[in-house]
């Protein structure tokens, strides 16, 4: 049947796959496969979703100022060079189709997010991927995929899936030696994890200077509002412009902007939330060396380890084999790590299961 032919670029998409939700005889799975916040949201955050159920009937702030002023508050950042997104992947979208046109190149590191190549091949453009060091961004790596058709380059830092982190000069040399007509995007989703670290940086500064830099951010992380879909984004007001012509109108709900707010003025939740990752990242990561798998350094919300020959199983047999046991960590075969596995830091309570059951199936 004939019928309408979708750009080239679209054929090569592999729709996005989420962390598995379900596993079967489980009611309440333990669901460690999707980045989630092992402590929910903040109960102020909740609230402010609640208080809005009587006013379904009107339309959001389509500026979300309440929260473009407090988010600047928070970060120093000019209310007006902030953008919102249903998600920080709406605004990877927009970027892409602003800034790529059919036959340009995206450059992005060899273990990506998924949602990045989508948007560039939705644009119409050819992703090149560069290859990384020991599942870590090789900046020099990256610089050498640059040709006169790249347009648009793609990190984070931390990254995912790896979890692997690249310090601040790194990244400021990877944008020194960057053309300007390439837009830089600084994925920022798991930036709150690595915030206390002296090498760490969230680029604000240099974004505001220069001609080509966007800083996303999301409140699905350390905030804990991933169902409300809510990112943002930092940038210097010709490209905030730009985005802001095909920024679809009220495309951060009211509920999502009311609760934002409330989760920024939670500053106990946030702590705790953080300090949660930090002593679950440090014993899932020992615990994993101790039964012989190979974790790889982590600096976000979660764990990729590797599954190594010294193993009888695979890492996909263990994945089986823990969703068996009601507990969902997330398979890399669809980002060609096939032999990790990326697991979410959940509660104490949850990781001891994993624990457990890990020493089962290994045992076996
Ligand atoms: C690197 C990275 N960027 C962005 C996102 C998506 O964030 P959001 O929920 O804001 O769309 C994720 C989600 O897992 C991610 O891992």
């Amino acid at each position: 049947m004939s019928g309408p032919i979708a750009k080239a670029t679209i054929a090569e998409i592999e729709p996005y796959k989420a962390g598995k939700a379900k596993a079967a005889g489980y009611d309440k799975p333990i669901k460690i496969s999707a980045n989630e916040n092992a402590l929910g949201c903040s109960p102020a955050a909740s609230r402010a979703y609640v208080a809005l159920a009587n006013t379904l009937h009107v339309y959001p702030d389509p500026q979300a100022n309440a929260l473009r002023d407090a988010l600047a508050q928070e970060h120093g950042l000019e209310p007006s060079q902030v953008l919102f997104g249903t998600g920080s992947d709406e605004i990877f979208s927009m970027a892409a189709q602003a800034y790529l046109n059919p036959g340009d190149e995206m450059v992005q590191p060899q273990f990506a997010f998924a949602a990045w190549a989508i948007a560039a091949r939705a644009a119409g453009a050819t992703v090149i991927a560069a290859p990384e060091r020991d599942y870590t961004i090789d900046v020099d790596a990256m610089l050498a995929a640059v040709t006169p058709r790249t347009r648009m380059m793609f990190v984070a830092n931390p990254a995912s899936p790896t979890g692997t982190f690249i310090p601040f000069a790194e990244i400021k040399r990877l944008h020194a030696a960057l053309p300007e007509n390439v837009l830089l995007v600084l994925d920022g989703a798991y930036a709150e994890f690595a915030e206390g670290r002296a090498d760490f940086d969230a680029g604000f500064d240099l974004a505001r200077a220069a001609p080509n830099i966007i800083v996303t951010r999301t409140f699905s992380k350390l905030y804990g509002l991933a169902a409300l879909r809510l990112g943002w984004c930092y940038s210097n007001p010709k490209i905030i412009q730009t985005l802001n012509k095909i920024r679809l109108p009220f495309n951060a709900s009211s509920g999502a902007q009311a609760a934002a707010i409330a989760a920024l003025n939670d500053r106990d939740f946030s702590a705790r939330s953080l300090a949660r990752v930090e002593a679950g990242r440090a014993q899932l990561s020992a615990f994993f060396a101790e039964i012989g798998l190979a974790p790889l350094p982590a600096f976000a919300n979660f764990v990729t380890v590797r599954v190594t020959e010294a193993t009888p199983q695979t890492a996909a047999d263990i994945e089986q084999a823990l969703a068996e046991r009601g507990i969902l960590v997330r398979g890399l075969q669809n980002y060609a790590m096939p032999d990790c596995l990326r697991i979410t830091i959940g509660t104490e309570a949850e990781m001891q299961c994993l624990e457990t059951a890990l020493r089962s199936i290994l045992a076996r």
